[in-house]
């Protein structure tokens, strides 16, 4: 016989176990068992640390925040002992990791996505993982310094980390070249420091360094046979430097032109092979406050620094090979004068190494042959030259030979040589040299043979067709190996997807259809995102004609301030088209007619404020991409210029067209054309929120932000307070951010935070304040007035609260619609649609609200009662490896054949785009 009583007793003990466990959890915090286990894994934790405590956010160096998650752990210096468990991945929250100055071991584990800094430099880890770093787009701050990592490249997945300011890996392992990214056109436009000394890097510094805002660079020590080599020309363009350390390397050449680099005061390049004379710039540089430069080859005068700063040149001990040992004390001129020779030459390293004292005939200097205490003959042949023949050769008048053939010099044979007295013999043969020969003493010898262009005007393209030849074969090749790396990065990421997207399932124990591991939205935007971080793939063609991936080089982002200067009229007055607290944003018009927006950040007080904004921006736009967002076409980064370029919007804000339309002459809008921007808005943050592989929280969504094509499509933009969920905390501190009238109330009163902490749907929940701003968008296209609205009374200033209590009376609804709208009966079902739709939006809890993709199933249907082609594609064939000014035309073409027929071609002619109306979204404050 059953026994009710029993079986009701036992589910209720199971239900009060459940209970009880669960409070168990609540109370202890769900990093609880994480913590305990780092704390096992510590052999000294329990005494130096003093983690006793059952709440883990009580334990001495961590922090936990409001939902008792851990957030930060500064466990550095704390002679601690043991290894760290490959669970700390799972605290989700953890932003700050600091081990540094221990004597940890082991595997370094992974650690979740949303770190912001982490120092574990002095330890012994064994290894670290190369994918570490992917999709950390929050992580400003690295420090991996002194760990015994067996040899390792750098890691490829450090790309993801958009938002990097400091890198420092030095003697860590690293082997082979610097990679590229590192430079200007790659994914890190706020790098600050980069640090990678001791090392065991070699070949040259790359390229792309060029243009960098690097300011501290460390390359020196590296610890390869060859070192870092090849000259430091590219640092001539690195004029945000203020520390620059090679020292300890093989570099050659001479030193750069660093007269730019008006903040530099740290320059360490001793222990190299850098010849030539000491440019006087460096010595009259006013900020230089260290130099340190032996043993090198540096040829000329000992430099006396005139601005006081420190200098190692220790004349006894440090080898260089200055003409004399007491500094300021000139050479003599015919030293100044071999020296100016071989200037155009590149000062090579066998001239500078055996050129000692001040008299080139007391000793054998090599090239140099003397009689008599002048010098007879200068013979420069076949020693692998390239550069040009420097006119400096007319002023050593007693020689009689110039002998520089079997080398690869360029350019003409300088006329002023026939000046030479003494003159009996040139030969210049096979060399790479053109022009007029000029015409010579009668008697003079001239060899000229094997320079393919000599008596020609000019170099033909194949001039220097060994060269160039090379170059197309090298340029081929890198195009085939960016084409092979891209397909292996893909298939890696594909593989890496696939294994990710398992692991995450595994759990609920779904069998899964493997035709549907990645949604292929997803896979376009995740690749492309990738690539254009990645950087790979010199091709500009798709990678496969099927596969509409494409390849995306972040360095085509990247826009000369002067380019800027110029297409802005120099940011003139009249180009202004509005201002807010960031900065300015001016029209910019490039050749041929297209139109740009230029977003100018501030200088000044508000700089820091700025350059995060102004990175999150970037690193927000260069990952997501979509038909509704608008599109980041690149940016400059330039001293303390930060400027943002975007397609240009002509019809300006929707705060334009919804609130000013009578002061600037336009039509009021139709309700279906409020219609289709309000879907435009709503599948645009759909995006953001549910379609890419990570969260993103727009925080200041309203109509300023919604800028307006042409054809009265909508794009959302401003994203300088984008968040990835989970959510950064710093921006909670600072307490503003968004706009009043848009935000939900749990965000503006910060008072039910701890729902968002709720254990699974952190993202989720949050997303819910773009929701609500986007309700309240809604009910502000309904009635045509603003979210907040000073010149009602008080009870109807708020738009959210009166709309709700209007809604709610069904006989005073009709009287709440905006009176331009003209209302039959179609219009009003679908008003009253939208309506409610915006009242579900601005629930007060946030899980009341619907999501995004929610709102898009409202609106579409409403939409296509009127406008049944839109166009479904969302990806747009946008290729980012074009030119800033075909990407517009490629855009405009795309606009232009969009079947949507707008009834405001007549007033966009009347339009004044340029009065005072905010044509681009303005400040947050
Ligand atoms: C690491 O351990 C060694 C001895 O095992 C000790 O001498 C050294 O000071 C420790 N280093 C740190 C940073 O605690
Ligand atoms: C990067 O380093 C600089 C100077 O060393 C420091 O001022 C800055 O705060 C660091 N940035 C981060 C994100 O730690
Ligand atoms: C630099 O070193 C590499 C070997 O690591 C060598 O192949 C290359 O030719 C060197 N370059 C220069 C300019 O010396
Ligand atoms: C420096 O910048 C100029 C102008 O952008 C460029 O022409 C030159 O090639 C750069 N030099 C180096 C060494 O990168
Ligand atoms: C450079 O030289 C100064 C003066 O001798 C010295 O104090 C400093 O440590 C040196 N710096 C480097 C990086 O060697
Ligand atoms: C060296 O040249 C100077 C002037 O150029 C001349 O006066 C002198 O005689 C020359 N010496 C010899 C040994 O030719």
């Amino acid at each position: 016989m059953e026994n009710p009583q029993m079986g009701f007793g036992v589910s209720s003990i199971i239900c009060f176990v459940l209970v009880l466990s669960v409070m168990v959890i609540a109370a202890r915090g769900q990093d609880y068992e994480v913590m305990i286990m780092l704390k096992k894994m510590i052999i000294n934790a329990p005494t130096t640390l003093q983690w006793t405590d059952s709440d883990v956010c009580k334990w001495n160096h961590v922090q936990c925040d409001k939902g008792k998650r851990v957030t930060s752990i500064q466990i550095g210096n704390q002679n601690l002992q043991g290894s760290l468990p490959k669970e700390l991945e799972k605290l989700s929250e953890l932003e700050n990791f600091e081990c540094q100055g221990n004597n940890l071991t082991g595997s370094f584990p992974y650690l979740t996505k949303s770190l912001q800094n982490l120092f574990i430099q002095d330890n012994m880890f064994s290894s670290f993982p190369n994918d570490f770093f992917m999709d950390m787009s929050n992580l400003e701050a690295v420090c991996l310094d002194d760990n015994p990592f067996p040899q390792w490249q750098v890691p490829h997945s450090l790309e993801d980390c958009v938002a990097l300011q400091n890198f420092s890996a030095q003697n860590v392992g690293f082997v082979g070249t610097i990679p590229d990214f590192f430079g200007s056109r790659g994914p890190f436009p706020g790098l600050l420091n980069l640090a990678l000394s001791r090392n065991y890097f070699e070949g040259g510094l790359p390229a792309s360094f060029s243009g960098s805002s690097i300011e501290t660079l460390l390359l020196n020590g590296q610890n390869s046979n060859s070192k870092l080599n090849g000259t430091l020309e590219v640092l001539k363009n690195m004029t945000s430097l203020k520390q620059i350390w090679v020292h300890g390397n093989s570099f050659t050449g001479p030193i750069p032109d660093l007269s730019h680099h008006d903040q530099l005061y740290d320059v360490s390049l001793r222990d190299n092979q850098l010849t030539g004379v000491i440019p006087p710039s460096l010595v009259t540089l006013p900020s230089l406050k260290v130099v340190n430069l032996t043993n090198n080859n540096l040829q000329g005068s000992p430099p006396v620094f005139e601005n006081g700063a420190k200098v190692d040149n220790n004349m006894n001990t440090g080898r260089n090979q200055f003409c004399t040992k007491i500094p300021g004390q000139p050479c003599s001129p015919l030293v100044n004068t071999l020296l100016s020779v071989v200037e155009p030459l590149g000062y090579p390293l066998r001239f500078a190494e055996s050129w000692e004292g001040n008299d080139p005939c007391a000793n054998t200097w090599t090239g140099i042959v003397c009689s008599g205490g002048n010098i007879s003959v200068i013979n420069f042949q076949s020693m692998d030259l390239s550069g040009s023949i420097s006119p400096s050769f007319a002023t050593l008048t007693s020689v009689t030979k110039l002998l520089i053939a079997n080398n690869h010099i360029t350019g003409t044979i300088p006329t002023v040589l026939t000046s030479m007295p003494l003159l009996q013999e040139l030969d210049v043969s096979n060399n790479n040299l053109y022009g007029r020969v000029p015409s010579f003493r009668e008697g003079v010898v001239l060899k000229l043979g094997g320079n393919p262009d000599i008596g020609k005007d000019k170099p033909t393209s194949g001039a220097d067709s060994d060269s160039s030849i090379g170059d197309n074969i090298k340029n081929h090749l890198q195009i085939v190996i960016g084409i092979v790396v891209g397909a292996v990065i893909l298939l890696g990421i594909g593989i890496l997807l696939f294994i990710k997207y398992r692991r995450k399932m595994k759990p609920k124990g779904k069998v899964q259809n493997p035709n549907a591991i990645v949604h292929p939205r997803h896979s376009v935007d995740d690749n492309a995102m990738r690539i254009s971080i990645a950087g790979v793939g010199g091709g500009g063609a798709p990678l496969s004609p099927r596969s509409n991936v494409y390849p995306v080089e972040a360095g085509s982002m990247v826009i000369s301030i002067q380019v800027l200067r110029e297409v802005t009229n120099n940011f003139s007055e009249e180009n202004i088209l509005g201002k807010g607290g960031f900065g300015t944003v001016y029209k910019g018009e490039l050749e041929g007619g297209t139109k740009i927006a230029v977003k100018r950040m501030q200088s000044g007080n508000m700089a820091e404020k700025g350059l995060s904004e102004f990175m999150v921006e970037i690193a927000v736009l260069t990952k997501v991409r979509h038909k509704h967002l608008v599109s980041l076409l690149g940016y400059c980064l330039d001293g303390d210029e930060r400027l943002l370029v975007y397609e240009y919007m002509p019809q300006g804000a929707l705060s334009r067209l919804l609130f000013h339309w009578k002061e600037e002459g336009l039509k009021p809008l139709e309700w279906k054309t409020r219609l289709t921007i309000a879907l435009d808005v709503a599948r645009g943050v759909e995006y953001l929120h549910d379609l890419t592989q990570q969260i993103f929280i727009h925080r200041d969504l309203k109509p300023s932000n919604i800028l307006l094509g042409d054809d009265l499509r909508a794009k959302v933009s401003d994203f300088g307070l984008v968040r990835l969920a989970p959510q950064g905390k710093a921006s909670f501190q600072t307490g503003l951010a968004g706009t009043f009238g848009y935000l939900a109330p749990e965000y503006a009163e910060g008072t039910n935070m701890e729902i968002s902490f709720d254990s699974t749907a952190t993202g989720r929940l949050t997303t819910k304040v773009d929701v609500y701003s986007f309700g309240v968008i809604l009910m502000e296209m309904i009635t045509g007035r603003k979210a907040l609205d000073e010149s009602r009374p008080e009870e109807n200033f708020h738009l959210v609260t009166w709309f709700r209590r209007m809604l709610l009376k069904k006989d005073l609804f009709p009287m709440i619609i905006d009176p331009t709208i003209a209302v039959d009966d179609e219009t009003f079902a679908s008003i009253s649609t939208v309506a409610e739709l915006a009242g579900h939006c601005t629930s007060r809890e946030p899980y009341q609200r619907p999501d995004m993709s929610h709102a898009v199933r409202v609106l579409s249907p409403l939409v296509e009662v009127w406008e049944p082609t839109e166009p479904i594609d969302e990806t747009y064939g946008v290729n980012f490896e074009m030119t800033l000014p075909q990407a517009l035309q490629r855009w405009e073409d795309h606009e232009g054949n969009s079947t949507w027929n707008s009834t405001y071609s007549s007033s966009s002619a009347n339009t004044n785009t340029n009065g005072q109306s905010q044509a681009f979204p303005l400040g947050h404050l």
